[in-house]
């Protein structure tokens, strides 16, 4: 640490045998992987790198209304098969909850949980604005017994230091997207997260990966410090947690 901490490129077995907790590869439902053949060289892509585990988070929002859970539950039913076919990778099937007006009609058909045993479901809200509902929101999902993650709290233009600890305060988890440390989402991104991680107030580390180039274009841009690999790999063992035997 200190003056001899420099930044470097990413440890050649960073991700190995790692859980990735947040992606988009579930195919042509949302504005992630697109073709079951482009998901397959992504999950292969993600093989190559070293990770052993993902879990599936396609978004589930008033813009995508056709991803409700027995849909989303029916196409990953031959996923998974096409999964198993292609590589070794182990996947579950969760989702990403938008606190959006329809946020709460989800409870019906239960949670697509990131860890249906602790009840854990992964939110994210708005770049731009906080809906003036996400307080009570949260409050209805967590009055239930189930536990937040709020995704890349880091690219929410809104959120300030006081809403980061605000949301700790409340007990939610917060998730960094791991390009977010190379400027992927630009400079006020990179900032914020470099202040969570330092600040160890995040929980989990996902991809969001959508695509494979651009996460490969930012991953070989991301340049680190030893002492922040290490708080990488604690939030990694979180994942594995989170993943479940
Ligand atoms: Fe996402």
């Amino acid at each position: 640490m200190g003056l001899f901490d420099r930044k470097k490129g990413l440890p050649a077995d960073f991700f190995h045998g790692v859980t990735d907790m947040h992606c988009h590869l579930l195919p042509a439902v949302d504005d992630g992987f697109q073709t079951e053949s482009s998901s397959i060289d992504g999950l292969k892509y993600m093989e190559r790198l070293g990770f052993r585990q993902l879990i599936l988070t396609p978004h589930v929002m008033m813009d995508y209304a056709d991803n409700t859970r027995s849909h989303l539950e029916q196409l990953y039913d031959h996923y998974r098969q096409v999964v198993a076919e292609s590589c070794g990778l182990k996947v579950r099937l969760a989702a990403e909850y938008m606190l959006d007006e329809r946020f709460l009609s989800h409870q019906e058909e239960g949670w697509l949980y990131l860890n249906p045993t602790e009840r854990i479901v992964l939110v994210e809200t708005s770049y731009m604005y906080k809906i003036p509902d996400m307080d009570q929101y949260l409050y209805e999902l967590t009055v239930t017994d189930n536990h937040v993650v709020i995704a890349h709290p880091e690219r929410y233009v809104y959120a300030d230091t006081d809403e980061f600890r605000h949301w700790k305060e409340s007990g939610y988890s917060l998730q960094l997207n791991l390009v977010s440390l190379a400027g992927g989402y630009g400079r006020p991104a990179k900032d914020n997260a470099e202040y969570l991680l330092e600040a160890g107030m995040y929980d989990y580390v996902g991809t969001d990966m959508h695509k494979v180039s651009t996460f490969e274009q930012w991953l070989q841009a991301l340049k680190l410090k030893s002492h922040q690999v290490d708080l990488l790999h604690e939030l990694y063992e979180n994942n594995a947690r989170l993943f479940g035997a």
